[in-house]
């Protein structure tokens, strides 16, 4: 029945696709023009792949950057600023909230340069260049090292290459592993540190829809905000400092309004994070029945407590809305992956794929393959035996911010103890300092009851349902003591800690000791912690992952010799990479039909003034009454997201969707529901990313926000 109803979906996409091209594949740049540069062309690309990806001239990628090592932003300007996701920049705008300046209410936009706020260890880097070296970092590998000693071998080569790459100059270079391990590519990269906040419109806009039109289409959000890039007069990357000046970039993102249209070529270039595209139906397995049900589980316990909180206080709903949107974000994911891989069969096909290599690898006798299907098997089944005290530790007893403030001084313990003069020791007050500044930015965001609660709720989760030979030696005193009752044990340790009150955090470290840390319960606690996880957990896990990790990279190089003939691509490691596709509509289920696109009417249809993720900005109402759209109108309304086949996941939001002529049309900013399964195996017919239309964004910024001078910085092709 299910494989006959996803023919069905399959047989009408293939009708209605007519002229979709590959569209999965996140492509290194590099290789573009060798693997893919033909296909591009037959799909309507305009660009040579020079200007693409070049390291002589100026191309495309000189206009996008890692934006703080979690997301993806472009150059839209000769000045330096930046386009990328409100969801991108939430954390920056939420620690310059307060209640009485709530821009995560109202939104932000500098009237000038002089009025763009910094934004402390915000960074933004540029990709300078990439090579394959794979060969240097094999070469003088034994084939049969231990994965110890190939670890090591890989890294003293790569410390090497790394700095004869950047030798005298100020860039930084990162070798990463591709193809699980088969392959090498080194990567430099210069990094920018003084990035100051230009603008975002309200969540009202930015976050239109909240959590329940999250991951799903059709979608109505403007999830956008504005940076811009400081360099010092010379160009070069700086701390921030008001001599800085707006950064020139090699290349900038000409913005189109010509708009979109089904069938029309597309393409992302950005810093996809994580995907599993080449795991083995066993660990498909693990992450349907074991991983996620857990983290799902654990999360909603998290998320129904801080709710509760943040319902209370509008100081703590401030406090704590990024960390809300952080753990619902994925909470909400791992359960639509769930759904996608049941409904798509996922393990079923994959076994399918394994049954066809195992065939062929008895056929080549080739001996390192040896078994290599069932050996995967069997290391899988053995870590389903302790996978959940590693997703327990992760989820529920570092879900605690207490314990985590308690192992950040773990530095700090071991630099004090055992010396006398502390406050003469040079070495001691830098990590005194560095401690100093983590507390702070801690404690700004910091609430006592609510960190209270969860921490109580998910320790009282892991003792329940984690087996007690990997129970942290403290919960004995718990039984004890406190007859198992958490709340109870959890009232003691906050009554006491130091990492849970800033007063008497800055007392400690005004007078640090060892003593106060050893009598310390949160302190305590987290050395317990660690000791489960060095004494009972670790004997366990590591052989397994390195075991895995030795498994996988015999599995792909099989997988890459069985596909000689196809054009493979590695899985995302948040390196730069390129998807192109095309603007494509979509059956989600049966007699169902989404359209590409979504306008300002639909906001005003979802509009409810009773529910805070609807609520619609009374200034964009105004707009829509008056109908004042400018040159952002179309049919008589505005556009606002649209969905094209890119290939795209987590890490890519606030990429540049640009179309044919290298022009932007669009930043990426989700994936869909249908196709929540994406990260280990893409659905063509189903899978789609979701962008908000640069007129959106435009109009926004010229019609919402008056901010004309902004626009006047852009260069604009109507
Ligand atoms: N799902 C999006 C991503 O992971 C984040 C969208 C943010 N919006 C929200 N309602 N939490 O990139």
């Amino acid at each position: 029945m299910k494989y006959n109803n996803l023919f069905k979906i399959g047989a009408l996409m293939l009708f209605s696709l007519s002229n979709a091209l590959a569209d999965e594949g996140m492509w290194l740049p590099l290789l573009i023009k060798k693997m893919n540069y033909v296909d591009m062309q037959k799909a309507g690309l305009k660009l040579s792949a020079e200007e693409i990806y070049d390291i002589n001239h100026a191309s495309l990628k000189d206009a996008i950057v890692n934006f703080g090592n979690f997301c993806t932003g472009e150059v839209i300007s000769n000045e330096g600023l930046l386009l990328t996701n409100h969801h991108c920049g939430y954390e920056a705008i939420q620690s310059q909230s307060s209640v009485q300046d709530n821009y995560l209410e109202q939104g932000f936009w500098a009237e000038n340069k002089s009025k763009e706020k910094p934004t402390p260890g915000l960074t933004v880097t540029f990709l300078v260049r990439m090579e394959d070296v794979t060969q240097e970092i094999l070469k003088n590998l034994p084939s049969n090292a231990s994965e110890e000693a190939r670890a090591k071998h890989i890294e003293t080569v790569s410390k090497e290459l790394e700095k004869k790459a950047i030798d005298g100059t100020h860039y930084t270079a990162e070798i990463k592993s591709f193809f699980e391990g088969n392959e090498f590519y080194l990567f430099v990269y210069e990094t920018f540190k003084d990035i100051r906040w230009v603008g975002a419109p309200p969540s009202g806009i930015g976050k239109f829809g909240g959590d329940t039109d999250n991951w799903m289409w059709p979608r109505h959000t403007g999830d956008f905000s504005l940076f811009r890039i400081y360099s010092s007069p010379d160009g070069k990357p700086a701390e921030y400092n008001l001599n800085n000046v707006p950064y020139k970039p090699k290349h900038f993102l000409p913005i189109s309004l010509k708009g979109i249209k089904k069938n029309d070529y597309t393409m992302i270039m950005g810093y996809p994070g994580n995907t599993e595209r080449y795991l083995p139906s066993a660990g498909v397995k693990l992450t349907l029945n074991q991983s996620n049900p857990m983290k799902i589980d654990i999360r909603n316990l998290k998320l129904e407590i801080m709710k509760e909180h943040m319902n209370k206080s509008s100081e703590v709903k401030i406090k704590y809305a990024a960390k809300y949107a952080h753990i619902s974000n994925y909470y909400k994911y791992f359960i639509g992956q769930n759904k996608g891989l049941k409904r798509l069969e996922v393990v079923a096909k994959k076994a399918e794929q394994e049954k066809q290599l195992a065939q062929w690898l008895e056929a080549t006798n080739n001996n390192s393959y040896k078994n290599l299907i069932p050996q995967i098997e069997k290391t899988y089944a053995n870590l389903s035996t302790v996978n959940p005290v590693g997703i327990y530790l992760e989820e529920a007893l570092l879900g605690s911010e207490m314990v985590l403030l308690a192992l950040k001084s773990n530095g700090v313990y071991a630099a004090i103890m055992d010396v006398k003069d502390i406050k003469n020791n040079v070495v001691i007050k830098a990590t005194l300092d560095e401690y100093s500044k983590t507390c702070k930015e801690h404690f700004k965001n910091y609430d006592f009851a609510t960190d209270k609660s969860i921490s109580a709720a998910t320790f009282k989760k892991y003792y329940t349902d984690i087996h007690k030979n990997f129970h942290p030696i403290l919960f004995a005193e718990v039984e004890k003591k406190y007859k198992g009752d958490f709340e109870k044990y959890m009232n003691a340790v906050f009554e006491k800690s130091i990492f849970v009150d800033e007063s008497r955090m800055n007392k400690f470290l005004e007078n640090p000791s060892s003593k106060i840390l050893d009598k310390d319960p949160g302190f305590k606690i987290m050395r317990s912690i660690l000791g489960m996880y060095y004494g009972q957990l670790n004997g366990y896990l590591e052989p397994l992952n390195n075991n895995l990790d030795s498994l996988s990279r015999i599995y792909t190089k099989a997988f890459m010799e069985f596909n000689q003939k196809k054009n493979l691509y590695p899985n995302a490691n948040f390196t730069m990479r390129l998807t192109y596709g095309s603007v494509q509509d979509y059956f989600p289920q049966d007699a169902v039909y989404y359209n590409y696109f979504t306008t300002l009417d639909g906001i005003i249809e979802k509009e409810d003034s009773t529910n805070e993720e609807f609520r619609v900005p009374s200034q964009l109402k105004k707009l829509y009454t008056t109908k004042d759209y400018g040159r952002y109108a179309v049919n008589g309304t505005v556009p606002v997201c649209f969905i094209s086949t890119n290939d795209i996941t987590g890490g890519n939001s606030g990429s540049p969707v640009i179309n044919a002529e290298g022009h932007l049309i669009g930043t990426a900013f989700d994936g869909n529901w249908e196709a929540m399964s994406g990260d280990i195996a893409y659905e063509p017919a189903l899978q789609r990313t979701i962008s908000t239309d640069i007129r959106y964004v435009l109009f926004i910024i010229e019609k919402y926000a008056g901010a004309k001078h902004i626009i006047n910085e852009l260069k604009i092709i109507e």
